[in-house]
């Protein structure tokens, strides 16, 4: 097999594997998403698991849809605009094969988490 031939084999086999293209989040919905790639640091309530990921209670006011659509895009350089954010800690960025919408829908969960959260320290 040439060189050619070879990588096509292997980027087509990749291309069709498909356990993270756009078309595996399109159909899921924000809390969906949220269970597949952020509950493992964040908990299904947004309280952190085991002192890893950032707590969500008291955040809400940090917070808008556009923040935090930018802020997943790129946590480390959003953190310069964030002094709330620890310079200790590390985010990582949101797997880019969420489509647009998804991410959406994964940003209304957050906030909702957010809010939820709020409403229980009343
Ligand atoms: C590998 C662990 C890990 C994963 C996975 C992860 N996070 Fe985080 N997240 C963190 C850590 C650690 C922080 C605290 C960062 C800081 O203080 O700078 C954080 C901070 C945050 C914050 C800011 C909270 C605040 O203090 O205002 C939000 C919002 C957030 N994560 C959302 C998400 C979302 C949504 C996902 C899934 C797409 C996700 N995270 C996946 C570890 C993780």
């Amino acid at each position: 097999m040439t060189l050619a031939a070879l990588t096509l084999a292997l980027v087509g086999g990749l291309a069709s594997s498909g356990c993270d293209s756009a078309s595996a989040y399109e159909q899921l919905s924000g809390e969906q998403i949220y269970a597949r790639l952020c509950t493992q640091c964040h908990g299904t309530e947004g309280r952190a698991l085991h002192g890893r990921g950032g707590s969500y209670l008291g955040k809400r006011k940090y917070w808008t849809r556009a923040t935090l659509l930018e802020y997943l895009e790129d946590p480390q350089a959003y953190k310069r605009k964030a002094p709330h954010l620890s310079a200790a800690k590390y985010m990582p960025p949101l797997n880019r094969y969420v489509p647009p919408a998804a991410r959406e829908r994964l940003v209304g969960h957050v906030l909702g988490l957010m809010d939820a959260l709020e409403a229980g320290r009343r």
